[in-house]
């Protein structure tokens, strides 16, 4: 690590941002956290407290594009991870406030960066900018696949990749933009497919639980989920890049196997349904290997298990309360 970097990363009270914090403060980096909440939950199940005590915290919204560039400005930022966002069910519900959210609040981070004169963003974009699986030929996607966002959230995303365009050819302001699909592990507890996460907690504590999708899906470790952001912002860049993230395309069944392997008790217990998720199966990965080099991968059934042991440790130490995990 370069011993001026300093992060400054949005929406890092949520499940990626806490992953991405751990890391880069046990990588000895400042990060400075921008973020509308004031729970430190997330966090809290993913460091220790010493290491907590060394973020800064800035509390503020989004939206407000003055109170963004001040904090990236105060913070000194060398480099940005926008995570800040609200997920499929929030946009489905308040569609305005998730278009200032998702939408005006990523242009804020971009007129923050032009006002700093920073050269680069890294944010986050989903694979929900694609369409339902019935309209393409293939069921893993080629780089090249066309998007075609059929929910609101969706939109907001490939609007922001729309915007990071924009902004490469009228500032020069150079982004990576990150498509994951399904992120699971410790502190993935919101959002249309938090619920292989939430089975993992249930089959911890002897719950039984119900994944109400079946069918294959991308799954992807947090942690690696993490990694790769930060490994993106720290890659130097032209234009504005948008990369699908991989992960491990599995079937929901195997899902309930792996967590049954590690607590042989839930048999029974976790189930799933049989319908899919409305989207393709996954996405190739090989333009962001080709850029990035090897990027972290960590197979189901290790990152399935590291999970159910966190969660297990965490019940122990207090830090998680019995079924706290339940949606939001
Ligand atoms: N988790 C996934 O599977 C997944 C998949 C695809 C894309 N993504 C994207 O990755 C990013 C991080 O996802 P996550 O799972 O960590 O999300 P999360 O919902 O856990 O966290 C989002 C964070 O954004 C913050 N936030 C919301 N509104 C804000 C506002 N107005 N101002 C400042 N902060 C605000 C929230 O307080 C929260 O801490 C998001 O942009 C999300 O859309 C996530």
């Amino acid at each position: 690590m370069a011993p001026q970097e300093r992060f400054f990363v949005t929406g890092a009270l949520g499940c990626i941002g806490a992953w991405v914090v751990r890391h880069l403060v046990r990588e000895g980096a400042e990060v400075t956290v921008f973020d509308r909440g004031r729970d430190r939950r997330r966090l809290a199940l993913v460091m220790e407290p010493e290491e907590l005590a060394r973020v800064r915290f800035v509390h503020g919204d989004i939206t407000a594009t003055e109170a963004v560039c001040r904090a990236l400005e105060e913070a000194q930022a060398t480099h940005v991870i926008h995570l800040a966002a609200l997920q499929v069910p929030f946009c489905k519900a308040r569609p305005p406030l998730g278009a200032a959210v998702n939408v005006v609040g990523t242009v804020n981070v971009f007129e923050a960066a032009k006002a700093l004169g920073l050269g680069q963003v890294v944010y986050a974009s989903s694979f929900a900018v694609y369409g339902r699986r019935s309209e393409y030929a293939h069921r893993i996607l080629p780089p090249d696949a066309e998007p075609r966002p059929f929910t609101h959230y969706g939109v907001y995303k490939l609007a922001n990749e729309g915007n990071a365009r924009v902004y490469w050819q009228d500032d020069g302001i150079a982004s990576i933009g990150l498509r994951p699909y399904t992120v699971y592990g410790p502190g993935r507890d919101q959002g249309m497919t938090s619920a292989p996460t939430q089975a993992m907690l249930a089959a911890v504590e002897g719950r039984p639980f119900h994944i109400p999708f079946g069918g294959v899906c991308a799954l992807q470790y947090v942690d690696d989920v993490a990694r790769i952001f930060v490994q993106a912002a720290r890659t130097p860049v032209q234009g504005a890049l948008v990369f699908n993230l991989r992960g491990s395309i599995v079937h929901m069944q195997e899902v309930v196997s792996a967590i049954e392997a590690v607590e042989p008790q839930a048999q029974g217990l976790i189930t799933c349904g049989t319908a899919p998720l409305p989207f393709p199966d996954g996405a190739e990965d090989g333009a962001l290997r080709s850029l990035l080099g090897e990027v972290p991968h960590t197979p189901l059934q290790e990152g399935v298990a590291r999970t159910m042991e966190h969660f297990r440790h965490a019940l122990a130490r207090g830090i998680l309360s019995p079924s706290s995990g339940t949606p939001d």
